[in-house]
């Protein structure tokens, strides 16, 4: 691959900017087709999650595609009836037993929502249809995701197609939007969810949408251990479905299978993607309780799959990825590796612009200020995310870029469960080198 065909190819061509060319990748690796070693600190998108190159997947997949290339999804195959029973027996919350497959996050979010919606029809509630989603959220890049989403910069442009739904607050402790700070704040931020519903008429509401730890927007947000089992009640008390978007925090992301596992609640939907088959292929899921399909299949429906639902070779993929992560127990070491993680990352704090580093299991985030004392962003023009990475792989680390006003700039990091220390040290170490250089080249 030459720099010039790379750049030339791309969809949305930019000056003087080459894409990524990596050859190969191994574990925790990414390999340029020059040889540099990159350390895939954020495993792609938060992906990654038993790590790169693991031959058996490949394997499996291939094994799967040779019996089968395609078929209709709602076909029976023995790599989907196996992954659906070892996901209710093995990993789900007890009482989520139904299982539909998509190809990725967006479009299990954008079924969830119309598994809400034909739920709420099927049970005679014509008049729930909205979808309460939160600020500084993600949920996904189709039309209908964007709406329930908060992520204000990828909206952007796209707000005459999206249509006005409720928002409630994010649970941003750093910078509360309500200006509070816990404890004395009681978890106000659950609260401002029920009134969100109260304002929008509980009869016309028929979801709340959240994710248990907030991903890139704002990055690695963890609620206070109150909210989100306030957020189950408040749900239960106004008949509102409650669906817990789980397509980065998913399967073992945070030290817990998932999210919600952190403080027991079980959603009526969880949604998972990347971590189901940690890359290996394109594959979302939407997990929802019998209760929340059971009128839907009285009333004689049908949810409409996508032609490349449960496709076959991915459902033994994920399969295959789902056992990686059971015999080397890595979701313990999800846990155990995050602390080694946050504490090396805490460190950084000693830097003039490391304003906060927050997460839990292996998702962390970095958010640097220009001044700490008032937790000021730098300008938006200066791209100082953008300009970290850029020196994040010069000195051979890839960081996930995030940040949305007010979090401008953070780096969200999400390596293999894998990791080893020594690759943790170099997390850190790397990672400082390049918040350094990105700012020197600031003045
Ligand atoms: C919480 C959450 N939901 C949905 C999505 C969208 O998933 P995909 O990019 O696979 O469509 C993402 C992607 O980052 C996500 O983090």
């Amino acid at each position: 691959m030459d720099a010039e065909r790379a750049r030339r190819l791309a969809f949305v061509a930019r000056p003087g900017s080459t894409p990524l060319r990596i050859a190969r990748t191994e574990g925790a690796w990414l390999y340029t087709e020059e040889g540099q070693a990159i350390l895939d600190a954020s495993g792609g998108a938060i992906v990654a999650n038993v790590g790169h190159g693991r031959r058996e997947v490949a394997e499996a997949y291939a094994r799967e595609l040779e019996r089968a290339s395609y078929l209709l999804p709602p076909f029976a195959t023995e790599s989907r009836l196996r992954l659906v029973e070892r996901l209710v027996q093995r990993w789900l919350p007890a009482g989520l037993t139904r299982v539909a497959f998509t190809s990725g996050g967006s479009e299990s979010v954008d079924a969830a929502l119309r598994i809400v919606r034909a739920h709420h029809l099927a049970a005679g509630r014509p008049g729930r249809w909205k979808v309460i989603g939160r600020d500084l959220s993600y949920h996904g890049t189709t039309l209908a995701t964007l709406a329930v989403g908060g992520h204000t910069k990828r909206r952007a442009g796209f707000e005459p197609w999206l249509p006005e739904l409720p928002k409630a607050p994010a649970c941003y402790c750093w910078r509360c939007p309500l200006g509070k700070t816990y404890p004395s704040c009681a978890v106000q931020c659950a609260d401002e969810v029920e009134a969100a519903i109260l304002r929008a008429g509980p009869d016309t509401v028929a979801a709340v949408i959240a994710e248990p730890i907030g991903g890139s927007t704002a990055g690695a947000l963890v609620p206070p251990d109150e909210y989100w089992p306030r957020l189950a009640e408040i749900c239960r008390r106004h008949g509102v479905l409650l669906i817990a978007d789980e397509v980065m925090t998913g399967f073992g992301r945070t030290g817990k299978k998932f999210g919600v596992d952190h403080w027991g609640v079980i959603p009526d939907l969880l949604i998972g993607g990347k971590g189901l088959t940690g890359g290996y292929a394109p594959m979302g899921a939407v997990f929802a309780r019998e209760e929340v399909v059971a009128p839907i299949a009285a009333a004689g429906q049908e949810l409409m799959f996508f032609t490349y639902s449960a496709h076959p070779a991915s459902c033994a993929a994920a399969d295959r990825v789902l056992q990686i992560l059971e015999r080397e127990a890595l979701v313990a070491r999800a846990a155990t590796m995050g602390e080694k993680l946050g504490k090396r990352l805490s460190r950084l704090l000693a830097h003039p612009n490391v304003g906060d580093v927050r997460g839990r299991g292996l998702l962390w985030a970095v958010e640097l200020v220009a001044d700490k004392a008032t937790r000021a962003p730098f300008e938006a023009r200066a791209r100082l995310t953008e300009k970290v990475v850029a020196a994040g792989i010069a000195q051979g680390i890839f960081v996930y870029p995030g940040g949305v006003d007010p979090a401008r700039d953070v780096i969200t990091l999400g390596p293999p469960f894998t990791i080893s220390e020594q690759e943790i040290e170099m997390i850190g170490e790397r990672l400082e080198r390049a918040i350094e250089s990105a700012v020197a080249r600031l003045h």
